[in-house]
């Protein structure tokens, strides 16, 4: 399905390329309360956010794939005294280090090959890894998750990399997910590691508060599937079914080095929509028939009503690889009418009974990504959800709103709080209050390329409409794709 958008102004490309390219480097700032619009709510203060996202994406003259950016961590400190310290540092991957002391791009990404000559693309063989999808509060750490191999450990306060994440060694050598999920019933963190081949292996792990492993599931999907994120519950670890194929002549031509691994998959119509739930309690693979076709790449929260599995997630109609974030090549422009092109994001409760398929209903009727919920319900039924997404409910992508949708009462209309069409906003960050699970504070990076600044912006939750009580002005960051809060207090252990 595509959808037919007036082409982007040409302030609107400019905008749009200059958030994607934005390189301030290494930062550390402090914003004075003098500073702030408004003012930082007390109940923030003493917390942090953080955010990664790929931060150095124009190498040697090359435009780089967004997805093979190197990881750029942020962390926004909320003072006591109502300032805002940045502190922003690449992840010290081999990979950045090689390509910092080269400024040419050496190792071959996902959607970016470092040269125009195949010889030379063939014989780059290092994975390259720039831990800079995902940043979680683990432990004494942040963890900052990569989609093509280990994640990375960084110390939270100085952003100084520590090396890469195994856990223990439980997942050394093990391609795994960026997104990783803190349980809080448990204390649990779980994380899925992916092995594709003529099938896809997933296996889950629960890692808990010591970093050992205290549960593990495995399961194998039929075909092979485009797994980025997953949903938990209690008893279930659940997957988009994504079935996808290779596109035999690009993946010829990618294993030749004149093309890109991201152009050689496609995904495969000819499949039956579908979800795959595997058990956390030793009951194997459940696979449940979806009333349409859909791709989906983010999920919100998960829970169970007895038997009966509940899912909210975004389904896209259809995906097109290697034009996220209107990637169009290594010489030109991002085009922000690529992502409007292919639809809108539908966010579906998916309702799935002990037997027979699941049904879905769309949550509200515009397009959401980045859908983020109280940090503590993790499986359990959460009351309101929060997402990215457009005002023009015909878009997802590029997101120029923040949404509150009300899961409890759905008469609720949703709250939306936009900008303008020159300026971004990203992931929307939930920091609920303790003594009401609805209420608290929604915090989001707008990008505003074309006046050189970013903002970070702190809403009410109950009512984004009424706009921001907190504005903070930074330098101009690139677009980040997710981050966390964490309030200060210790990630509770078993
Ligand atoms: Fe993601």
């Amino acid at each position: 399905m595509t959808t037919t958008a007036a082409p982007p102004s040409t302030r609107r490309v400019d905008a749009w390329n200059r958030a994607l390219t934005a390189h301030p480097g290494a930062l550390d700032l402090t914003i004075r309360r003098d500073r702030v619009d408004g003012e930082i709510p007390h109940a923030l203060r003493g917390g942090r956010l953080y955010s990664n996202g790929p931060g150095w994406n124009v190498i040697g003259g090359v435009n780089l794939h967004p997805f093979d950016g190197h990881g750029y961590v942020r962390s926004f400190s909320f003072e006591s005294d109502g300032s805002v310290a940045l502190r922003a540092r690449f992840v010290d991957t081999p990979t950045y280090r090689d390509e910092r002391r080269a400024r040419h791009l050496i190792d071959r990404g996902l959607g970016t090959n470092p040269s125009e000559s195949w010889w030379k693309n063939m014989q780059r063989g290092r994975a390259r890894n720039v831990a800079n999808t995902t940043v979680v509060r683990w432990r004494d750490r942040l963890v900052a998750g990569w989609e093509g191999g280990l994640p990375h450990a960084l110390d939270p306060e100085s952003l100084a990399t520590r090396g890469e994440e195994t856990f223990d060694g439980s997942i050394r050598g093990q391609v795994t997910l960026a997104h990783m999920k803190y349980e809080a019933r448990t204390g649990r963190l779980i994380t899925c590691s992916v092995r594709v081949g003529r099938k896809t292996r997933l296996t889950f792990r629960e890692i808990d508060g010591a970093d050992q492993v205290r549960a593990t599931h495995e399961a194998e999907l039929p075909g092979l599937a485009f797994v980025h994120d997953f949903a938990l519950t209690p008893d279930w670890c659940i997957v988009g079914g994504n079935p996808i194929r290779l596109r035999v002549g690009a993946l010829a031509r990618s294993l030749l080095g004149t093309s890109t691994l991201i152009r050689a998959v496609a995904t495969d119509e000819r499949a039956t929509p579908a979800m795959h739930l595997v058990s956390r309690k030793g009951r194997g693979l459940r696979t449940v028939r979806l009333p349409d076709a859909g791709w989906i790449v983010h999920f919100g929260n998960a829970f169970q009503v007895g038997e009966t599995v509940v899912v909210d997630a975004c389904v896209l109609p259809d995906f097109e690889f290697g034009e996220e974030f209107g990637y169009t090549g290594t010489s030109t422009p991002f085009d922000p009418s690529k992502p409007e092109s292919r639809g809108r994001q539908t966010f579906y409760r998916v309702t799935i009974p002990s037997a027979g398929d699941a049904r879905w209903e769309p949550l509200t009727r515009h397009g959401v990504d980045f859908p983020r919920f109280h940090p503590a319900h993790e499986g359990l039924e959460t009351p309101v959800v929060f997402g990215a997404t457009r005002a023009d409910v015909r878009f997802s992508d590029p997101f120029d709103s923040v949404i509150r949708v009300d899961l409890v009462d759905r008469s609720r209309p949703d709250s939306l709080w936009s900008v303008s069409e020159e300026q971004f906003v990203g992931e929307p960050i939930f920091v609920p209050k303790p003594d009401d699970p609805a209420d608290g504070w929604v915090l989001t990076i707008v990008t505003r390329p074309l006046d050189g600044r970013s903002e970070l912006v702190v809403l009410d939750a109950r009512d984004l409409a009424r706009g921001p009580l907190a504005t903070v002005p930074m330098p101009l960051l690139p677009l980040a794709f997710h981050g966390e809060w964490d309030s200060g207090a210790s990630v509770s252990a078993e």
